[in-house]
């Protein structure tokens, strides 16, 4: 598939579809508190979205079978929810969501303190999500995609933490997944060079321990091997003609 480039008449409907799913976040994070179930926050953000008349785009996304991704503490992403697993004071919580308007789709994770957490905990979160934005400083068009790649990775090794190498970023548009994907690892070359209208959702995940993962029996859960505590911070971007980027999903 050909990275797509978006007109200006798609890149406005980029921006409603971001910003609509930032709002739903926006909600979901003064929802989250100790005692509430990971289902719980999956109903409430199916009706957030559908509530503006957009489709939740992860729900039966290759057989997924919710509409938000919970994952707690040790779990990575693609947490499912479920009725019985109860937030706890001290978890952390990553969400992961996104949704179609007018046929273009948006994604976004962020992970949430559940009441006070420790502050390695703190720590783990505050980095993960500086670290997409000392990516984002190279998203630039004339840099090249893995310069984005290689400012995570430099920012995120000197504290020891296990970069997540199984999944990646990825461009965004039409379909969730579009070409071409945005590892968070250093790599070799260069990758592609980054063109004014190109969107792409990065997304930093990142483990207390080492970057090793499992899939859980359940085919989708993916947790840390060494159970260490992960964090995943992302937003849907727009490479622009000069300068930074514009964060579509920021809120
Ligand atoms: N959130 C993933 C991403 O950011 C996609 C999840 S698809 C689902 O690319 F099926 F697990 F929901
Ligand atoms: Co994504």
């Amino acid at each position: 598939m050909a990275v797509s480039i978006k007109s200006a008449r798609e890149i406005e409907l980029m921006r409603t579809s971001c910003k609509l799913l930032s709002e739903v976040f926006a909600e979901l994070e003064n929802f989250i508190r100790p005692g509430i179930s990971t289902m719980d926050i999956n109903n409430r953000g199916d009706e957030l979205i559908r509530k503006q008349d957009c489709i939740p785009n992860f729900l039966h996304y290759q057989g997924y079978p919710a509409s938000i991704c919970v994952s707690v503490n040790d779990e990575v992403v693609h947490g499912i929810p479920k009725p019985d697993r109860i937030l706890q004071e001290g978890d952390i919580v990553s969400l992961d969501a996104g949704l179609i308007y007018k046929g273009f789709h948006s994604d976004m994770a962020r992970t949430f303190a559940v009441g006070e957490i420790s502050e390695d905990a703190r720590l783990l979160i505050e980095r993960t999500k500086q670290s997409f934005f000392e990516g984002i400083k190279m998203a630039k068009a004339g840099n090249h995609l893995f310069d984005i790649s290689n400012a995570i990775d430099a920012y995120i090794s000197q504290f020891g933490y296990g970069i997540v190498r199984d999944l990646v970023g990825h461009g965004i548009g039409t379909h969730l997944h579009e070409d071409p994907q945005v590892p968070n690892f250093a790599q070799k070359r260069r990758g592609l060079k980054l063109c004014a209208g190109m969107t792409l959702a990065v997304e930093p995940m990142i483990n207390q321990g080492t970057g090793d993962v499992d899939w859980l029996d359940d085919d989708w859960t993916v947790v840390s091997a060494d159970n260490s505590l992960s964090a995943h911070y992302e937003n849907t971007i727009l490479i622009t003609p000069s300068g930074e980027p514009e964060i579509l999903t920021l809120y």
